[in-house]
């Protein structure tokens, strides 16, 4: 197989440039420029990117290219069904169309409620079916990676060991997302098990609070349930026991309460396990929330640089495997989420070629990117 993975079709392999959205017609492909091969100096075939300017290039081999595809194409769908539904509630008025638009671009581009509510947006601006769009335009991409990431160290630490028998037994195994929207990430979770455990049959689930995103998850071939945080009775509301759940973004802003947190303690007693993935890296009084109700907190991501909470894995009365440094894995999406800022013996996950992984570091450089000496500072509003 060619290497540096013919056969794939890139959507746009022009370099970086700093095509925000905000120009963009509604009618180009949302993925332009998303995917393209890597420089030839790269040692991994293929660069994407996570965020909204294609600033910052991470890296990737062609079997992370080939998923990235399937993603787009998936992701694709949606944006369709959204624009059918902004189409439908503008009765064909262009301008009013274009307002909607816009206004979707704002908001996801300002995120206002970030500084008054602690919230990426409130529940009002995810019901705003132009921030829908944005949001699956550029979230797509980083839920994806990340939570196949995510799956790559669980799965090295034994998290999906009891799969083996699910595939012998040709059971049905059920995730569940919980606050799950749109649920790329439960499109990580279909891609990995298809992949690595192919025996197995799958249920996943979608749980959100705000039934806007219904169209979007069932787009995608989901299940998706409202359901209300706060509640609890994941099993129920699923119709169900719970194999694996899922809390991608979601744990501190929305679960971290003490009411939350008993119930989610109880019901992890039936879960195997909870991947819990997010964006700051110390969340000790989260975690010492659930561990204080008898959760077991693993760290999937290298602690001897710092506490790094971005990657975990909740359990009760399991065991899995702790970090260790002995294995270094090959990574499909290496240095994701970004650990460039640790230094290169602290990077425990490297990419299939060992080297520059792309991404970011802290001080705001890019590396292993498009060849510039420097780049702005990392926007830490980014997510
Ligand atoms: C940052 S988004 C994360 C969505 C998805 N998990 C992801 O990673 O892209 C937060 C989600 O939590 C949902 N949410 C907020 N409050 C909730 C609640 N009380 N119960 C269930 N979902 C809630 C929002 O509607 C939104 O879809």
């Amino acid at each position: 197989m060619d290497p540096r993975g013919a056969g794939i079709r890139t959507v746009m392999s022009a370099p970086a440039q700093d095509t925000s959205s905000r120009q963009a017609p509604a009618s180009q492909d949302v993925f332009a420029g998303v995917l393209r091969r890597a420089p030839p100096a790269q040692q991994l075939p293929f660069q994407y990117f996570q965020d909204r300017n294609k600033r910052w290039p991470f890296s990737t081999s062609a079997a992370g290219a080939e998923l990235l595809q399937r993603l787009f194409a998936d992701a694709r769908k949606v944006v369709e069904i959204i624009d059918s539904t902004i189409q439908q509630q503008c009765a064909a008025d262009d301008a009013a169309r274009e307002r909607v638009l816009s206004a979707g671009v704002e908001l996801y581009a300002r995120k206002p409620s970030i500084k008054n509510a602690d919230v990426t947006w409130s529940q009002e601006e995810y019901r705003h079916i132009g921030l829908q769009r944005e949001y699956v335009k550029f979230k797509s991409v980083q839920r994806f990676t990340e939570t196949w990431a995510c799956m790559e160290r669980a799965d090295a630490r034994g998290v999906f060991a009891s799969l083996a028998s699910a595939a012998q037994q040709k059971r049905e195994v059920r995730v569940a997302s919980l606050g799950g929207g749109p649920g790329f990430e439960l499109i990580a979770v279909r891609e990995y098990f298809n992949a690595k455990y192919p025996g197995v049959t799958l249920d996943l689930v979608s749980l959100d609070v705000e039934e806007s995103w219904r169209a979007s998850a069932e787009g995608l071939g989901l299940r998706f349930i409202q359901w209300d945080m706060k509640d609890g009775g994941v099993a129920r509301a699923c119709g169900g026991a719970i194999d694996f759940a899922i809390a991608s973004y979601v744990f501190k802003m929305y679960m971290c309460e003490n009411d939350v947190a008993d119930w989610f303690a109880r019901e992890l007693a039936d879960i195997t396990a909870c991947l819990v993935i997010n964006r700051d890296e110390k969340l000790q009084q989260g975690c010492e929330l659930v561990q204080s109700r008898g959760v077991d907190v693993l760290k999937l991501l290298r602690q001897d640089n710092g506490r790094d909470d971005r990657q975990l894995v909740f359990s009760r009365d399991r065991t899995f495997e702790s970090w260790t440094s002995a294995t270094p894995m090959a990574m499909t999406f290496p240095n994701v989420p970004y650990e460039e800022h640790k230094t290169s013996s602290d990077r425990g996950h490297r990419g299939g070629g060992g080297g520059a992984a792309g991404g970011w570091r802290r001080d705001g450089r890019s590396q292993g990117g498009a060849g510039r000496p420097s780049a702005p500072p990392r926007d830490p509003s980014r997510w």
